[in-house]
Parts: structure tokens; C-alpha cells; sequence
């Protein structure tokens, strides 16, 4: 959403001054002529910020409110959930035994990404902007560690304490900074998965960083980034298996629900400074 009122077309439409603001929506249908859907069903799609839509139903998933809350169609079984899925497991290829590095570890996506990690059996370090936040993740999610990089001095410092058999795994949803302290501690044949780089997203100018390839070529690394609709064919086996480690007691999701339409660009401003614990929502 950010990157899209930059105005530049990156993977998706840049949306312009006066545009409909996009975004993925949970609703209720209150009038219809189509065979499929009836008053009172519950729908998801990317309708945008608008109270009111009109559809052909293309593109609409009917939900089931007594199999899940309506609202993790934006959330552990929505759009994130299948980005923590599909973008750690089939781009980090986590193994038993390994450590696993999550940055933005608090959010909507990062608080998924570590428990899939723990399911799978890895060490789980997750870095965020908060003692509380650290707090959920650890005390909450079941971490085996994590910082405060709002409070922390020496990144690098922090993670080979945290992490002293190194990083296998590192999944990137915040860029600058802290993935700069993650590379020099990778492992031979580590994996790092970027699916965000939101430290970044409001600068003016790009920072210059440092170079971190030469830590790539020495521990012979991989690095990927990916769009979560890559996956879109495989999305019903993601659901399925997040819904699974759902009702198992495996994955637990926070919410932070802002009440109001009016209030929604507030919300979005606050999810960029990280005022959220799990996925942002706006309930209009
Ligand atoms: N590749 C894809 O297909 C895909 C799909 C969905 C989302 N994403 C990306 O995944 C990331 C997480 O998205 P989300 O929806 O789950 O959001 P989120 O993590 O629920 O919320 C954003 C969080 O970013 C953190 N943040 C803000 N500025 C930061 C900075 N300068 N340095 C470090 N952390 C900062 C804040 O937490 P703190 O308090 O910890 O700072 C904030 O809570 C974003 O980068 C997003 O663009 C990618």
C-alpha cells in the first residue's frame, strides 16, 4: 500500500491522487443478484478503502464464519498468512536444528513466519520495535529469543548472542539496519527470504548501506525476494495448513482492530510506525 502512492508502478498499479485507496477487504453482502452469493454471506476481496462496493463476483471468496473469524481473511488466513507460509517455507527451506532470523517479528507476517519456524523445529530469534513486542513474541508465540532494536546499540552484538551457531535462515521484512547486521553472521548455504523492506518505504532518499555481497559469494548464500501472489495456485493448500496449525493450538494471531472509516488513514500511518502487534485492521 505504501509503495503504491509513491505513484511509480513497482509489481502492482500505482494509485494516484484521488484514486480509490487498494487494499484487501472482509464484507457482507447486502444486496444481490447473483446466483452465488445471498444476503448476509460473508466475502473477501480487494475492494479497497470504500464502504459500499459493487461486484460480478470475480475474484470473491465466500467465508464461513463458523469455521474461523471473518476477520483472518486478512489476516493468519489471508494474504499475510500465505506470505508467512509461502514466502519463508518454499524460499528459506527451514530445516530441524537451524536458527531462523525474523525482523519486523511483531507484525502481521513476522509473528507467522516464527511459529512456522518453530513447527518446523529451528531456533527462532525475532527482532522488533518494543519490549512488549518482544515480550508477545518470546512469552506469547514461543520465540527462543529477541530484541528491542529500538533500545539495542550493537545489532551484531545482540544477534551472535542470541544466535551462536549463526544464521541459517533469515527472513527480511524490514531492510536498512538490521539486515545490514544479519548478513556478516549468515552460514554457510543460509537462505534469506526478502519480503519487505519497510524501513525504507517512507525515505526521501535511498540510504547507501554498506556491500554485502561478498558476504553472499563467502558463505555461498542464497537471497530472494518475492511477490506473495507468485504462490496464488497453491493459496487453498496454505489456508488449509495454516488453518490446521490454527485449530491445533500451533499458531496463535494477534489483531489490532482501529474502529471507524473515518480512522483508517490514521491506522495505516500508525501499522508504518509500528503502533500494531499483529495485523492491522480496520473495522468500518
Ligand atoms: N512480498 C510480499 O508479497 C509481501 C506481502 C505482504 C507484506 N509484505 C511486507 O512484509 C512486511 C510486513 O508487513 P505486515 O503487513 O506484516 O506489516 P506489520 O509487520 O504488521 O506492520 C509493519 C511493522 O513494520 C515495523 N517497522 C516500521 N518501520 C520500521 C523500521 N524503520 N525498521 C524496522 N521495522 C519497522 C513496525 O514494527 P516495529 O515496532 O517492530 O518497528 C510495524 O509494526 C512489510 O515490509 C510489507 O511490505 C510483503
Amino acid at each position: 500500500m505504501r509503495g503504491r502512492i509513491t505513484g511509480i508502478k513497482t509489481y502492482a498499479d500505482p494509485v494516484l491522487v484521488g484514486d480509490l485507496m487498494q487494499g484487501g477487504t472482509v464484507g457482507e453482502v447486502v444486496e444481490s443478484n447473483h446466483p452465488k452469493f445471498f444476503v448476509g454471506d460473508f466475502v473477501v476481496g480487494m475492494w479497497g478503502w470504500q464502504e459500499y462496493t459493487v461486484s460480478d463476483g470475480k475474484g470473491v471468496q465466500k467465508l464461513n464464519p463458523h469455521l474461523a473469524p471473518v476477520s483472518t481473511a486478512l489476516g493468519v488466513l489471508g494474504m499475510p498468512g500465505m506470505t508467512a507460509f509461502f514466502g519463508f517455507l518454499e524460499i528459506c527451506h527451514p530445516k530441524s536444528g537451524e536458527t531462523v532470523v525474523v525482523s519486523g517479528a511483531a507484525g502481521a507476517v513476522g509473528s507467522l513466519v516464527g511459529q512456522i519456524a518453530k513447527i518446523k523445529g529451528c531456533r527462532v530469534v525475532g527482532i522488533a520495535g518494543g519490549d512488549d513486542k518482544v515480550d508477545f513474541i518470546v512469552n506469547e508465540l514461543g520465540f527462543d529469543g529477541g530484541f528491542n532494536y529500538k533500545t539495542t546499540d550493537n545489532y551484531i552484538a545482540k544477534l551472535k548472542e542470541l544466535c551462536p551457531n549463526g544464521i541459517d535462515c533469515y527472513f527480511d521484512n524490514v531492510g536498512g539496519a538490521i539486515t545490514d547486521a544479519v548478513f556478516p553472521l549468515l552460514n554457510l548455504y543460509a537462505r534469506v527470504s526478502v519480503c519487505g523492506q519497510i524501513s525504507q518505504y517512507n525515505l526521501a532518499k535511498p540510504e547507501p548501506g554498506p556491500r554485502l555481497l561478498t558476504y553472499i559469494l563467502v558463505k555461498q548464500a542464497r537471497v530472494e525476494g518475492f511477490i506473495v501472489i507468485r504462490w496464488m495456485d497453491r493459496w487453498s493448500e496454505g489456508i488449509v495448513q495454516m488453518a490446521q496449525w490454527l485449530r491445533e493450538g500451533h499458531i496463535k494471531y494477534r489483531e489490532d482492530i482501529v474502529h471507524g472509516f473515518e480512522n483508517i488513514p490514521a491506522a495505516f500511518i500508525a501499522m508504518l510506525n509500528g503502533k500494531n502487534t499483529g495485523k492491522m485492521l480496520i473495522q468500518a
